[in-house]
């Protein structure tokens, strides 16, 4: 396979540290540049996170010495520099927007965890194993942006990587309404407990925007494209109600869902549906792809956060205490670890789907 050259914009961060580490050892993507804010810039990488380094392994050797860029003043040389860019920095939307859109048009393809994008019209927001299909909007998108190589890509929001992809395999039976609530580690805002000691013994029933972000983005997730435009879902209706949790890291996410008259599907289907989906991710064998999406635990008490969330390198999802409900159909938990599959990790692996289906 041909080997990739990449920056890490915002790569000081929690997430970008988190992308310099997937970095090391990946077989298809050469660490080449990183950039961040004009307060790092100049500096070496181990200079600019050593007090901040919020990772369980060390800062990777090749990672080390390279000199930090200022992601605007240096975007075009850096563009000059890479295949493409991952992108996870935290400034307004309109600046990140405005970021995005510069590399891109300097044809340098932007795979973005950043949410400014997310509802761009031609702009894909992928899971791999759900909607790889709609990367073919970049073409749509590259000639608004007028380029040839250059386009951006993002992946959905954190809080949303466990339950969408437990519902998806269900959607089919016909699901009226599913209501959710997420207890989300303090790594999701960029935190360690050192960092924000506030979160030690303690619980914050509000994410800002969180819980609009996680009702509205499984409609384009699970949207068709249509004569080059989205067309979103109009179902199920999700309700949210998200919870900063004193977790490093790891979202679990409690979920009720109600299926149209007559369609309600058995556990044992449930089951085997859970089992057996899998999606492009793991037909195209990419290096960053579970090899079982979906973990099923019979266990009454799991998934359990610090036990589970590592599941597969951190990009499965555990699901458990799945049983009939009251009110609902049906009840179940599931997890995901936030700044692997839900963030970094889902960003690697969107690249890869894009440099294997020939878009990067
Ligand atoms: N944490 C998660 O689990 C998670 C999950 C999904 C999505 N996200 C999204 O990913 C993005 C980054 O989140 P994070 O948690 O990694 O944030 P973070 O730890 O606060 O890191 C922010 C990064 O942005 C850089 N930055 C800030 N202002 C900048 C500027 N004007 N120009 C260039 N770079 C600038 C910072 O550089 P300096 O170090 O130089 O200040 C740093 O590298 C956010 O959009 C967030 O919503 C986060």
């Amino acid at each position: 396979m041909k080997q990739y050259k990449v920056a890490v914009i915002g790569g000081t961060g929690m997430v970008g540290q988190r992308f310099v580490t997937l970095m090391e050892n990946h077989p298809w993507f050469r660490l080449t540049a990183i950039a961040a804010s004009a307060r790092s810039a100049g500096k070496t990488y181990e200079e600019a996170v050593s007090h901040r380094w919020a990772m369980a392994t060390p800062i990777p050797e090749e990672a080390k010495g390279i000199v930090v860029m200022d992601a605007e003043a240096d975007a075009e040389k850096i563009a000059g520099m890479v295949d493409f860019v991952f992108c996870a920095v935290d400034m307004k939307k309109e600046e990140i927007r405005a970021l995005e859109e510069k590399y891109a048009k300097l044809e340098c393809p932007v795979v973005s965890n950043n949410s400014a994008n997310r509802w761009t019209e031609d702009v894909p927001m992928v899971v791999p194993e759900i909607n790889a299909d709609h990367i073919r909007i970049i073409e749509e998108q590259r000639k608004r942006l007028g380029t040839k190589r250059g386009f951006i890509a993002v992946k959905s929001n954190c809080s949303l990587q466990s339950y969408v992809p437990a519902l998806t395999p269900l959607l089919k039976y016909g699901m009226d309404r599913a209501l959710v609530c997420t207890y989300q580690a303090i790594s999701g805002a960029g935190k360690t407990f050192e960092r924000w000691p506030e979160m030690v013994d303690n619980c914050i029933p509000y994410i800002g925007g969180e819980e609009e972000k996680s009702e509205r983005e499984p409609m384009k997730l699970w949207a068709k494209i249509e004569d080059g435009k989205f067309v979103l879902a109009d179902g199920p209706a999700i309700t949210a109600q998200c919870f900063r949790v004193a977790c490093s890291d790891g979202h679990m996410a409690a979920v009720f869902m109600k299926f149209k008259d007559g369609c309600r599907p058995s556990m044992e289907q449930i089951k085997a549906d859970w089992a057996a989906f899998s999606g492009r991710a793991q037909e195209l064998n990419l290096p960053s792809a579970p090899k079982q999406f979906l973990h099923y635990f019979e266990e009454p008490d799991r998934p359990q956060t610090r036990l589970d969330r590592m599941l597969e390198n951190g990009m499965a999802v555990s699901v458990g205490r799945l049983r009939p409900d009251t009110q609902y159909d049906y009840k179940f938990v599931c997890l995901s670890h936030n700044t692997l599959r839900g963030a970094a990790g889902g960003g690697v692996l969107l690249a890869e789907l894009l440099c294997a289906e020939g878009y990067i």
